[in-house]
C-alpha cells in the first residue's frame, strides 16, 4: 500500500512517500528555521504563510523523489493535530483537495501517534506495548505505547514542554532558534553540576512533568549574575556551564520519569521520540539507564526526531490497518488539541 503523508503542524513542511508502513520511497522536508529565528520562536501567522508557498512544491517533490504519480497512490495521510490551527489547515487542505480530486482515501493522523512511529525506525525490533516518551517543542508526555490496541497516557506535562523550556531559555539567552539544537551544543563543553535548577515533581510515584519552573529560574539567574563572560575572558560564569546545568535539570527529569513509567508498567521496552529525542545528552543518559536495567531503547535517526511526514506517512498506513475507514472528507476538521 502506497501511502503520500503530509505534515504542517508547526514549522516544518513535510511530504513523503512510504510503502507498507516502512519502505520509505521519499521523505521532502522544508524548514522555515530561518523565518522563525529572528522572533527566538515560531510566529504562527508567518507560519500558515510559509506553508501556502511551501506545500506544493513539497508534495510535488515527494511524487517525483519515490517516482509515483498521484493516481498510484493507494491513499493520503495528514496530520489533522494537535498544532498550530492556521499551519495544520494548509496540509488538510492540500490533502482534502487531492484525496478529492485523486478519488483516494484521506486518513487523518494524530501527530504525537506520528512521531510515535519514529520509535520503529530504529534498528533494533521494537516490543509492544512499550513505553514512549513523547517529547518535543509542544507536548511531553509519557505512553503506554501499542500502535494496534491504542495508547495509554501515563502523565504528560502541566505547562510548557521540554523543547519549549530549551527554545525560551535560549531565547533569554540571545542564543537563538531553535533553542534545543544551541543549547545542546554548548552544553557539550560545559559542566553539567556547576549550578542548581528546580526539577519539578520528582516525589516517587509521580508521572508529571512541568518545566515552566525552570525557565523562571534562567531568568532569575541571569538578572543575578549578569550576562555570562566572553569567550576566553574571565567572568561570574561560562555560558557553557549554564547551559550544560540547565540541559541536565531537564534530562534528569525526563530519564527519571521514563525509567519509573517503565517500571510501573513492567514492560521491558522504552522510546524516547519527539525533537527533544535528538539531544546528546539525553540519549546518552537514556542509553546508560537503559543497559543498566537491562531495557531495550529505542531512539529513532535524528532525522526522524523532528517533524516529517514519514511518520505521518507509516502512522497513516497503519490506521488504516487497524480501521480501514476513513472520516467524511469535507466534513474533516483540524485540531488544535488532540489527545
Ligand atoms: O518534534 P518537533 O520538530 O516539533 C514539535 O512537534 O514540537 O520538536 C521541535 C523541538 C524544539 O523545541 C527544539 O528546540 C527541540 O525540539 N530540539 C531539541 C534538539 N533538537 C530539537 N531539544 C534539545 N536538544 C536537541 N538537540
Ligand atoms: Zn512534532
Amino acid at each position: 500500500m502506497i501511502v503520500l503523508g503530509i505534515e504542517s503542524s508547526c514549522d516544518e513542511t513535510a511530504a513523503a512517500v512510504v510503502e507498507d508502513g516502512t519502505r520509505i520511497r521519499s521523505d521532502v522536508v522544508s524548514s522555515q528555521i530561518s523565518v522563525h529565528r529572528p522572533y527566538g520562536g515560531v510566529v504562527p501567522e508567518l507560519a500558515s504563510r510559509k506553508h501556502v508557498e511551501a506545500i506544493l512544491p513539497v508534495i510535488s517533490q515527494a511524487l517525483e523523489d519515490a517516482e509515483v504519480t498521484g493516481n498510484q497512490l493507494d491513499a493520503i495521510a495528514v496530520t489533522r493535530g494537535p498544532g498550530l490551527i492556521g499551519a495544520l489547515l494548509v496540509g488538510l487542505s492540500a490533502a482534502k483537495a487531492m484525496a478529492y480530486a485523486l478519488g483516494k482515501p484521506l486518513i487523518p493522523v494524530n501527530h504525537l501517534e506520528a512521531h510515535m512511529q519514529a520509535a520503529f525506525m530504529g534498528s533494533s525490533p521494537l516490543k509492544k506495548p512499550f513505553v514512549c516518551l513523547v517529547v518535543s517543542g509542544g507536548h511531553t508526555a509519557l505512553y503506554l505505547a501499542d500502535p494496534m490496541a491504542g495508547n495509554r497516557l501515563l502523565g504528560s506535562t502541566r505547562d510548557d514542554a521540554a523543547g519549549e523550556a530549551f527554545d525560551k531559555a535560549a531565547k533569554l539567552l540571545n542564543l537563538g532558534y531553535p533553542g534545543g539544537v544551541v543549547i545542546d551544543r554548548l552544553a557539550s563543553e560545559g559542566n553539567p553540576r556547576a549550578f542548581q535548577f528546580p526539577k519539578a515533581f520528582m516525589e516517587k510515584e509521580s508521572l508529571e512533568f512541568s518545566f515552566s519552573g525552570i525557565k523562571t529560574a534562567v531568568a532569575n539567574f541571569v538578572r543575578r549574575l549578569g550576562p555570562p563572560a566572553p569567550e576566553g575572558e574571565k567572568g561570574a560564569y561560562r555560558l557553557e556551564d549554564l547551559a550544560a546545568s540547565f540541559q541536565e535539570a531537564i534530562v534528569d527529569v525526563l530519564v527519571t520519569k521514563t525509567l519509573r513509567a517503565v517500571e510501573f508498567s513492567g514492560v521491558r521496552d522504552v522510546a524516547v521520540v519527539g525533537g527533544v529525542a535528538a539531544n546528546g545528552r539525553l540519549r546518552l543518559r537514556m542509553r546508560e539507564e537503559a543497559a543498566c536495567r537491562r531495557v531495550a531503547l529505542h531512539l529513532p535517526p535524528h532525522r526522524y526526531c523532528t517533524d516529517n511526514a514519514v511518520m505521518v506517512a507509516a502512522a497513516g498506513y497503519h490506521a488504516w490497518m487497524r480501521t480501514g475507514s476513513c472520516e467524511n472528507l469535507l466534513e474533516l476538521d483540524a485540531v488544535s488539541r488532540w489527545l
